[in-house]
């Protein structure tokens, strides 16, 4: 386990489970948080031996938001430059998972707030414990949802929950969020991390090119029209292809010449050239 202070992280089997430490203050994030995070990720992401990375946190919280005395009362005691600095660093950080090279799960063990959502919707896939809590909060100390969780929840969550949710700063579970489609899907807490290692595994079989390519079209194609999406994705493929074009011919080779498996039921073998 290699540890900086608020943020602590291990490889296993090309898993790379990367935590918010700091549970005495429920992993709430601090801008000395947001920094170490940044340097987490940028350390892990272009390591051979990551093939997958899990963000979790330690103890009963996965985050409880932003800091409301480091990230707020104290940045803002500084002045205008120094709320901007903790801005640009926490926003920093999520836009940097949300492009990240490797495929991104957020396992999210426990309490859920505000701020939190950033990196939420950040991941590519997102697991929750049963018991979870998750809560737009902002409502209840006097502000708006910002930092990205309004955007979060209008794009996950239909209007009128994420309306509800929004402007009664009622808290939902795991369930609930599942149902909802904030997170892929909620397990009870004892077979939180088996389950996430299990999708960890199927995805750490996949082409990791195409896998890169998948996830940010799948980001970007949101906001196109079709027409934009379709020349988009023609252009997106043949960049893909650039980095490796022969993993797709692998793939064509194994269904159609060899006959080792069948793309309607699973993966080509990446690891056979
Ligand atoms: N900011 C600053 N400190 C926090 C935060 C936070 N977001 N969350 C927890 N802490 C601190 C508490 O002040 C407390 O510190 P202390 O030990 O020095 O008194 C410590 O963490 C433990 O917190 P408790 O409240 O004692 O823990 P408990 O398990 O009883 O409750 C809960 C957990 C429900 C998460 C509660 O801490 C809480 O409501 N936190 C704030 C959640 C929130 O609204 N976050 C902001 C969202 S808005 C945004 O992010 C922009």
């Amino acid at each position: 386990m290699s540890e900086s202070k608020l943020v602590a992280y291990e490889v296993i089997n090309r898993i790379a489970w990367v935590k918010f430490n700091r549970p005495e203050k429920r992993n709430c994030m601090s801008p000395a948080l947001n920094a170490q995070m940044m340097d987490v990720l940028c350390e892990l992401e272009f390591r051979d031996d990551v093939g997958v990375l899990v963000l979790s946190g330690e103890g009963d919280a996965w985050s409880a938001g932003m800091d409301l005395k480091e990230y707020f009362r104290e940045t803002e005691a500084k002045g205008h430059g120094a709320v901007r600095a903790a801005q640009r660093m926490a926003y920093g950080w999520w836009e940097r998972l949300r492009w990240y090279q490797k495929p991104t799960i957020a396992m999210v063990n426990g309490w859920c707030f505000g701020g939190g959502y950033g990196p939420l919707y950040a991941c590519d896939l997102a697991i929750a414990a049963e018991t979870a809590t998750f809560g737009l909060s902002e409502i209840n100390w006097g502000i708006l949802p910002g930092g990205g969780a309004t955007k979060v929840i209008t794009d996950l969550v239909p209007m009128r929950d994420a309306m509800y949710h929004a402007m009664t700063g009622e808290n939902i579970d795991g369930r609930k969020a599942s149902e909802w489609r904030l997170v892929n899907e909620a397990v009870p807490l004892s077979q939180l991390r088996e389950r996430v290692t299990e999708i960890a595994n199927v995805l750490l079989k996949k082409n990791p090119v195409a896998l890169k390519a998948t996830k940010d079209v799948v980001r970007r194609v949101r906001d196109m029209t079709y027409d934009s999406a379709e020349d988009y994705l023609i252009r997106a493929q043949e960049a893909a292809n650039s980095y490796d074009n022969d993993g797709r011919k692998e793939g064509l080779k194994q269904f159609i010449d060899d006959k080792t498996y069948k793309p309607g039921l699973n993966s080509y073998d990446v690891e056979k050239k």
